[in-house]
């Protein structure tokens, strides 16, 4: 029997045309979020934040600054997936419950502060490759956790980051990494597409 996971990588497609009369629960979206945020991060910094756009005036709002894509506002909710920039100071506060869940013993803390910092630390580029690194893992998991709840995901690009940064109070160290529409998918999205021959892909060394 195939495995659900390979199922579900395989049937998963991206979901334009959403049922506009279907919403979701507060609890069924904090869910979506509790399970993507099951994603693994670099030394588990968990620098992302989830926005859920989902009142009709804030995703008209954010359709607007969003290159008007319908699905923004035909969707139950768009996230705006932020990743915050990498900074090892947060690290010792979320590796407290890693050392409090005995997985990890306290004295290891310092070395990874100090690990994180030597790739970060003044390394403004880094810090932002790492804050687009965990934002797409979350939002990879994300996209999963909404297809094993029957749901469809889209994500977008097509916005104008500064517009969305602003109008929704981003802070000073998050980037607006991708919109991720979730809903209920409608009868006309196309199948996943033909992708790419393994040997264009794939180099084994
Ligand atoms: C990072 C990213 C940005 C995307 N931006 C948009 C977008 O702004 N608007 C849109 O309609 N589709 C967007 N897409 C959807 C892609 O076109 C779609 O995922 C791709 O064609 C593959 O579709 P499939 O996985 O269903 O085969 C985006 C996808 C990704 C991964």
């Amino acid at each position: 029997m195939t495995h659900p996971i390979i199922t579900a990588i395989e049937e998963r497609r991206t979901t334009v045309l959403f049922d506009t009369t279907r919403v979701l629960s507060d609890a069924q979206i904090q869910e979506l979020v509790r399970l993507a945020t099951r994603a693994p991060t670099s030394f588990n910094l968990q620098n992302w934040r989830f926005i859920a756009v989902r009142t009709q005036d804030a995703k008209a709002r954010l359709r607007a600054i969003a290159w008007d894509q319908v699905k923004i506002t035909d969707a139950a909710v768009t996230f705006i997936i932020c990743g915050q920039l990498a900074d090892e100071k947060t690290l010792p506060d979320r590796l407290a419950p890693v050392v409090e869940a005995g997985i990890m013993p306290e004295p290891m803390v310092a070395g990874w502060v100090d690990a994180a910092a030597g790739l970060y630390a003044g390394q403004p580029w880094r810090q932002r490759d790492e804050a687009v690194r965990t934002a797409t893992f979350g939002a990879a998991t994300l996209i999963f956790a909404a297809h094993a709840m029957g749901l469809g995901a889209g994500p977008m690009i097509g916005f104008d980051q500064d517009a969305v940064a602003r109008d929704f109070d981003l802070a000073a160290n998050e980037i607006p990494v991708m919109l991720l529409s979730v809903g209920f998918p409608i009868a006309g999205n196309w199948p996943q597409k033909p992708r790419r021959p393994m040997d264009d892909v794939l180099t084994l060394v």
